[in-house]
């Protein structure tokens, strides 16, 4: 997994700030770039060149299906208009589910040298130092990150209403443009909490495991367990996760 990401890292570095192509995908400013691509082939060469039976599930191919009990869940680059704008906040995020459940996942922002890994029942980490999550209680001094969908007209829940009910508290709500690095920061204590709608797998196979290795919790937006195939995320410290439950369903 860490070489296969590393892989991909070098690819992000050589074309950041450089020219690359770039496409809309169904709206205009969702973007795909050729450095998603290339970024995608490099991870998924070091993957099937140890595991060629392994089942394979990456945002830009799609699923090359196996009958394997492993798959591999690859966002080859997590927050594609931030990089495309010369922001470096982006990632490449990859995570392994053995027999439908996630057991290992690591995402790396090369552009803060940053490398999350996290393995089930083993912690989280960043940079190999343990993460936790933060202590604070009171969603009131809470510090939040959520994101917005680039396609409206498709969206049933609409996060304006949500969005605002936060901010009018007074909080801190930022939005940085690559989930996985949301959920990251939500692991490392640096955010209390963070919700979106409409994610997909691959956006948080990673960063939901690194949540709960790092001792916060993870839900849909009932407060249901969740899983990455939901279109609902709710990630906190554990310790809020009840209030924000409660204003986000309100
Ligand atoms: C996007 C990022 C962003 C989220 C979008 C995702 P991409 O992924 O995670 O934070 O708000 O919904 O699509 O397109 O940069 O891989
Ligand atoms: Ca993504
Ligand atoms: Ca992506």
């Amino acid at each position: 997994m860490l070489r296969a990401i590393h892989a991909g890292a070098e690819i992000l570095r050589h074309y950041f700030e450089g020219t690359f192509e770039i496409q809309s995908k169904d709206t205009l400013n969702n973007l795909v770039t050729e450095v998603d691509k290339k970024s995608e082939d490099a991870i998924i060469d070091v993957i099937k060149s140890e595991f060629p039976e392994h089942f394979i599930l990456s945002e830009e191919v799609g699923e090359l299906s196996t009958s394997s009990n492993h798959k591999w869940i690859i966002d080859p680059i997590d927050g594609t208009v931030n990089f495309a704008h010369g922001i470096p906040i982006c990632c490449i995020s990859i995570g392994l589910e053995r027999d439908g459940q996630m057991v290992m996942g690591a995402v790396f922002n090369p552009f803060m040298n940053e490398l999350f890994f996290a393995e089930r029942g083993k912690g989280a980490f960043l940079n190999n130092k343990p993460l936790k999550v933060s202590a604070n209680p009171q969603l009131e001094i809470a510090c939040l990150v959520t994101g917005f969908p680039y396609r409206w007209a498709a969206i049933e829940t609409d996060p304006i209403p949500v969005f605002e009910r936060f901010v009018r508290l007074g909080l801190p709500v930022r939005r940085l443009g690559s989930a996985a690095i949301d959920l990251c920061w939500v692991a490392a204590g640096r955010f209390d909490g963070f919700w979106e709608y409409n994610l997909n797998p691959w956006d948080v196979a990673a960063g939901y495991l690194m949540v709960e290795e790092a001792g916060g919790r993870i839900s849909n937006f009932k407060g249901e367990p969740y899983n990455v195939y939901d279109k609902q995320t709710l990630a906190t410290n554990g310790k809020i996760h009840e209030q924000m439950l409660e204003l986000i369903s309100r």
